[in-house]
């Protein structure tokens, strides 16, 4: 009996250099684009990053519109606009350029325009697997692999849900991974982007749904994040420090599109609908008190993201390795200056309050499924309530 199950998916072209962004006109050339719209954030514009874009396009003869009016942890009503922009010339593909929200928006214009309706019709167990137009990712972030995974996270205002949207009508034609862009990623977004992307190769590891694809992405994530993270968050210059974060968070991404990611994301993505955390910085909050709960499901393999990460040494143990794993997690937080959630302005009553509805959310989403062990719904607010207090230490 075969004991391998895996559903491998990728975009045809991923170009991973420095300065790979110079050649997205000859990205859409191979692929017979000529109309693009570029999808990005105010910032990209205001900054000028996104001549980075508009140059080489301009350049080889290509005037591309531009929708801007994406924002952080993108919701619904963003997408809604963005489609009737979309709509309004004959354009071919979109060019997603930014963090994860602007390429998130790209791909949820994309997978609305196709059929209409709600967002929320395409959440899971929907399979998302129509787009309207191809997308081309250019992530600014080293970052949610968006670039090159089958999701979109999307908000629904009215009900205060970050949606999780499945499906390969979110999986870019291309991305162009270029960890130029990142130099000017200010250090809060770097850490918080940093840890989601260690987060995304440790779950996509642990995931019941990990396989030997999966695994071998992760485990080379989990490495170079471990080596660069600290660095990149220091010396935002240094250049060794932010490609082995951006080729990390490119891996990591393909490591959990094709695994998936398991109850730190699943609790995650209530804190950001709920509080507006960022959401790399609402993994963070989340990431120790979660992997002490979940270290008994898979110890090898906690063991073994340990050593990868840099915390154990091979002769270590597999209990031993993972216990050093949750230690260096919160040395980690503490390192890159992670607030608490009390820290970030979250009231305690707040937070308690919508604990219910949040473990409810976070359930339905179907990621805690994936965990090594599973929590219901009173677990669930148990950690909440951990993570809001401080763990007990000998726990
Ligand atoms: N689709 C997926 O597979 C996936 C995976 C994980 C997370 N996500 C989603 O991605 C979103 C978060 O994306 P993100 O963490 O990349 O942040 P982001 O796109 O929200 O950007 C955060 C901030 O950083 C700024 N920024 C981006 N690049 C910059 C640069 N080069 N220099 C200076 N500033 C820069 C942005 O303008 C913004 O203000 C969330 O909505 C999250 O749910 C998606
Ligand atoms: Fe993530």
């Amino acid at each position: 009996m075969s004991t391998v199950t895996a559903n491998i998916a990728a975009p045809r072209t991923l170009l991973v250099a420095g300065g790979a962004v110079k050649q997205v006109a000859e990205v859409l050339a191979k692929f017979g684009l000529s109309r693009p719209l570029v999808v990005t954030d105010p910032f990209m514009v205001k900054s000028g990053m996104v001549r980075n874009v508009l140059g080489p396009l301009e350049a080889a003869g290509i005037t591309a519109g531009v929708f801007s009016d994406t924002i952080p942890e993108p919701t619904d009503t963003v997408v809604e606009v963005g489609v009737l922009e979309m709509k309004k010339a004959p354009y071919d593909c979109m060019i997603g350029f930014g963090g994860g929200s602007p390429i998130d928006t790209a791909k949820a214009m994309a997978i609305l325009g196709s059929a209409g309706g709600k967002m929320r019709d395409y959440k899971v167990p929907f399979s998302a697997d129509k787009a309207a137009m191809p997308i081309i990712a250019v992530p600014t972030t080293a970052g949610t692999g968006s670039e090159c995974t089958r999701f979109t996270v999307i908000t629904d205002v009215e009900r205060d849900e970050k949606m999780l949207i499945n499906g390969l009508g979110a999986l870019p034609l291309a991305a162009i991974v270029d960890y130029e862009l990142t130099y000017s990623v200010p250090p809060r977004t770097t850490a918080d982007t940093g840890i989601d992307s260690f987060t995304h190769a440790l779950e996509a590891f642990v995931s019941k749904r990990a396989n030997p694809f999966s695994d071998a992405f992760a485990l080379a994530a989990m490495e170079l994040i471990g080596r660069h993270l600290r660095t990149a968050y220091a010396e935002p210059r240094n250049a060794a420090a932010r490609e082995g974060m951006m080729i990390g968070a490119t891996q990591a991404g393909l490591a959990f599109s094709n695994s998936s990611v398991a109850l730190v994301h699943g609790m995650s993505r209530p804190i950001g609908a709920h509080f507006h955390v960022p959401h790399g910085l609402s993994n963070a909050m989340l990431l120790p008190a979660i992997t002490r709960y979940s270290v008994s499901g898979a110890e090898a393999r906690y063991g073994e993201a340990s050593r990868r990460f840099g915390l154990a040494a091979a002769t270590d143990a597999d209990a031993i390795a993972a216990a050093k794993l949750v230690t260096g997690l919160e040395i980690l937080n503490r390192d890159l200056a992670v607030p608490t959630p009390a820290d970030f302005g979250i009231k305690q009553a707040d937070w308690f309050g919508r604990m219910p509805l949040m473990a409810e959310q976070a359930l339905a989403s179907g990621s805690p499924n994936n965990n090594p062990r599973v929590p219901g719904a009173a677990e669930i607010m148990t950690l909440y309530q951990e993570v809001w207090t401080g763990a007990p230490r000998n726990a």
